[in-house]
């Protein structure tokens, strides 16, 4: 699938200032988080993000991993992409009077009907600068709009109004990343993989969300937990979903139905295709129509 530079310049996406200064905000912003890796965080964004689409929602993607999956999922060379989340960021501290300019050029439309901002080692540099950033916080008197923490989210007025769903796909190594991710969210979905010891990490994201609920963003809710890779027959399975219900039923949303396990889910990046392209009979594909459902009702 050759990439395509976004020719979709939506009239809304020019008009910062009358998005900012709207009090209900557009398209709803959810973030795929853990702490651990492999759980199904980039599966879950592409397939949720397919299913939104195919359910008729206009549905950007955003790869906020410097290991650039979900850009390799959709078909792209991560290493390839000149424009990428680095440069929204960088531009976003550096040159926000440049930021449309760059947010034009830098939207890929792809060939499943997503819209795509990718990512590569690039925004690992970004991390860096975001650290940077916040060292000479310490020092300098506060702007709240200018704080590290909050960069991806001074994008958001940009690109909320042109779509009805911004799903951005979180990374493991730079938490500051996954704080801007949440920082500028409206919702995290928390995957975990249905296996021993998998929602070991699950209490550290929670923090991580009270946490940036309370400093940068009330209105962030978690959406609900969401079992990956389950198989119905090993009790395993069916045990890690009882303990986490336990665990968490009380407090948080798990989501109705578990994601299955299957051999094609792990075969459509290779083919930079969804479940839905590759594979729509698949169980998962029902699993991730299921989500899908839920995050609409989300509202
Ligand atoms: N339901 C599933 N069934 C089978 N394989 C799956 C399923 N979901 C994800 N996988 C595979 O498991 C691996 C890890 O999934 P994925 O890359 O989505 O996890 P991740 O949490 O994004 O990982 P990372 O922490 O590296 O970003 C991948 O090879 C993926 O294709
Ligand atoms: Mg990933």
């Amino acid at each position: 699938m050759p990439p395509l530079l976004a020719d979709f310049i939506h009239s809304r996406v020019c008009k910062p200032i009358c998005a900012k200064s709207l009090t209900l905000p557009m398209g709803k912003i959810v973030a795929i988080t853990n702490f651990k890796g492999g759980v199904g965080k980039t599966a879950t964004a592409l397939n949720l993000g397919a299913a939104l689409s195919d359910a008729g929602k206009k549905v950007l993607l955003i790869d906020n991993d410097p290991q650039g999956n979900l850009t390799a999922a959709l078909g792209y060379t991560p290493a390839e992409q000149k424009r990428t989340l680095a440069n929204l960021l960088l531009a976003a501290i550096d040159y926000p009077e440049d930021l449309e300019i760059h947010l034009e050029r830098g939207i890929l439309h792809t060939g499943s009907g997503l819209y795509l901002i990718p990512a590569n080692r690039r925004l690992a540099d970004a991390a860096a600068r975001l650290q940077v950033m916040q060292i000479s916080q310490y020092n300098a008197v506060g702007d709240a709009d200018r704080v590290c923490e909050k960069v991806m989210d001074s994008i958001m007025p940009f690109l909320r109004d042109a779509y009805d769903y911004i799903i951005i796909d979180c990374g493991l190594k730079h938490e500051l990343l996954t704080v801007n991710a949440l920082a500028a969210s409206d919702y995290c979905i928390i995957p975990v993989q249905s296996h021993f010891l998998a929602s070991e990490g699950v209490p550290d994201v929670l923090d991580l969300v009270r946490s940036v609920k309370e400093k940068f963003n009330p209105r962030l809710e978690v959406a609900g937990i969401l079992l990956t890779m389950y198989q119905t027959r090993p009790q395993l399975c069916r045990s890690v979903r009882e303990s986490v219900v336990d665990i968490y039923g009380g407090s948080y949303h798990v989501f109705e139905r578990p994601i299955e396990y299957s051999i094609k889910v792990a075969e459509c990046p290779a083919a930079g295709q969804s479940i839905f392209e590759y594979a729509p009979k698949n169980a998962a594909a029902e699993s991730y129509r299921s989500l899908a459902r839920e995050v609409l009702r989300l509202g």
